[in-house]
């Protein structure tokens, strides 16, 4: 019987911020659900709880809020209201556990890259060796901040000494704790109430109880980038390329083409089908799908929304829409709020969409802003079209029929409806329902005064 517990209490002063640490982004994700993503690998999973303090209810609603897609058992809050250090937050869980027999997973709320396989590994290990507890460690590079773990020749660990409570030459200790646990429960249940706050910081530490089990076994992870603690800006960023380099790469090897991956940013939330080409520039976020064939970018932004086979979209804003094979998007278009565009349109040169429908072979070219509009097929938006959807109260919808054509700067206000195979002249301000095969000429006649001149240049 496995249960986990997540740390996800302390306000992480270091990030400077009002919002919790642990709710703070990574590539469109916050860092405790990545968290939680860490646990797919570990079946069956008994109980999932997460140690809340600091501005609770927001950690809470982050959570909640995302939890519901995933297979994890359903999250048990626990508050711990004074935040006293990582071994005062697993105190808290006492009551909760009662009566628990099984191994618990201790997972810091901060620590967002760790793969579902090195858990796995450390569980096995842990169960294997019969220890009463497993700790993940890293031989860093830099090891500043962390707290360095000292082993004897069996790597079962004596001692873990926090950063700021190490000796210079304690210092020197490249090995660090990820905070990362695994605990025979009842085994740290008897040493936890013992916990003293005999530190820099004074607060009840969770690696204390090192000291009081038998045997404590550390294990390093392969590869140290994933055990990345996020304490600071700085660190966030670092777990952001990181992060990037994996996602990219991934996709490059599913068959999707990143020309100067550098400058390109793409969520672990979306999804890309071989043969897509991403050009520079381009940031792919949130529930994206792009289908085969398409070519995005350079310069583009594609957020939540689905993109059909071989589409191209250029220098475009593309967000919570829909758009279908064989469409041409771009350049400067913005495409938002539930759009929907048909197979082989062309939407272009700076259009606007939102929340409006096309049909296929539809064209919206030049100049224009649809909103709250459906259009059928093979529609021809004349430069400069635009729906005046706002009455400055209430949005009116819009709809023009089949192979209507709109001349330039036609103004349509709505609420309207114009039938199939309607022409409207160019200038036209259209106000009335307009039936099937119809011209409109909504403008003032022209007037031409012959010899007229303006007085003053008259007297010249
Ligand atoms: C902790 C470890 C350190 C390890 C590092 C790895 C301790 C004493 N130190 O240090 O050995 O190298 O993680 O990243 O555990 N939290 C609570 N309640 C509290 C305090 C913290 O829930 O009262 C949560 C925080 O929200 C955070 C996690 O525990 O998610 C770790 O706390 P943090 O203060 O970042 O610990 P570190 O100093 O990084
Ligand atoms: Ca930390």
């Amino acid at each position: 019987m496995v249960a986990v517990a997540i740390l996800a209490a302390g306000r992480g002063t270091r990030m400077k911020s009002s919002l919790p640490k642990v709710i703070h982004s990574l590539g469109g994700r916050s860092l405790v659900e990545r968290v939680l993503q860490s646990l797919t690998s570990i079946s069956p999973l008994t109980r999932c709880l997460v140690i809340i303090g600091y501005q609770a209810e927001q950690v809470k609603l982050a959570l909640s809020r995302r939890h519901e897609a995933s297979d994890l058992p359903s999250l048990e809050f626990v508050e711990q209201t004074e935040q006293l250090g990582t071994g005062h937050a697993i105190q808290q869980l006492l009551p909760h556990l009662e009566g628990f027999t099984g191994d618990l997973l201790v997972l810091n709320g901060d620590v967002p890259l760790l793969r579902p396989g090195t858990l796995k590994q450390m569980l096995s290990i842990h169960q294997e060796h019969q220890n009463a507890a497993t700790i993940l460690t890293a031989q860093l590079p830099n090891p500043q901040g962390y707290g360095r773990v000292f082993c004897d020749g069996q790597n079962l660990i004596q001692q873990i000494v926090e950063d700021r409570d190490c000796t210079d030459a304690q210092k020197q200790n490249r090995r660090i704790n990820a905070g990362i646990y695994c605990f025979r429960w009842l085994d740290l249940a008897a040493v936890l109430p013992l916990l003293q706050p005999n530190n820099d910081q004074q607060e009840y530490y969770l690696t204390d109880v090192v000291n009081q089990l038998e045997p404590v076994m550390a294990v390093d992870v392969e590869d140290y980038q994933e055990i990345l603690g996020i304490n600071d800006r700085q660190q966030l960023a670092t777990a952001s390329e990181i992060l990037q380099k994996r996602v990219k790469s991934d996709w490059m090897a599913a068959g999707v083409t990143l020309i100067d991956p550098a400058s390109i940013t793409i969520d672990d939330t979306v999804q890309l089908q071989p043969d897509v080409i991403i050009e520079p520039q381009t940031h792919l976020r949130g529930n994206t799908v792009i289908r085969s064939g398409s070519h995005i970018g350079p310069g583009s932004l594609i957020e939540n929304s689905q993109i059909g086979e071989n589409v191209t979209v250029l220098y475009s804003v593309v967000r919570n829409s829909i758009v279908q094979t064989g469409t041409e998007v771009g350049p400067y278009a913005h495409l938002r709020g539930q759009a929907e565009v048909g197979t082989d349109c062309r939407v272009g040169n700076f259009v606007e969409l939102k929340n409006t429908k096309l049909g296929a072979e539809t064209k919206v070219v030049h100049l224009s802003y649809l909103g709250d509009a459906t259009v059928g097929d093979r529609v021809n938006i004349g430069a400069g079209t635009i729906t005046a959807n706002y009455d400055g109260v209430n949005k009116h919808p819009t709809q023009i029929g089949d192979r209507t054509k709109t001349g330039a700067n036609s103004t349509l206000v709505a609420p309207l409806t114009l039938g199939a195979d309607v022409t409207i002249a160019a200038g036209s301000v259209v106000t009335e329902n307009v039936a099937d095969d119809c011209l409109v000429i909504a403008r003032s006649r022209q007037v031409v005064k012959p010899g007229w001149r303006l007085k003053s240049t008259q007297e010249l």
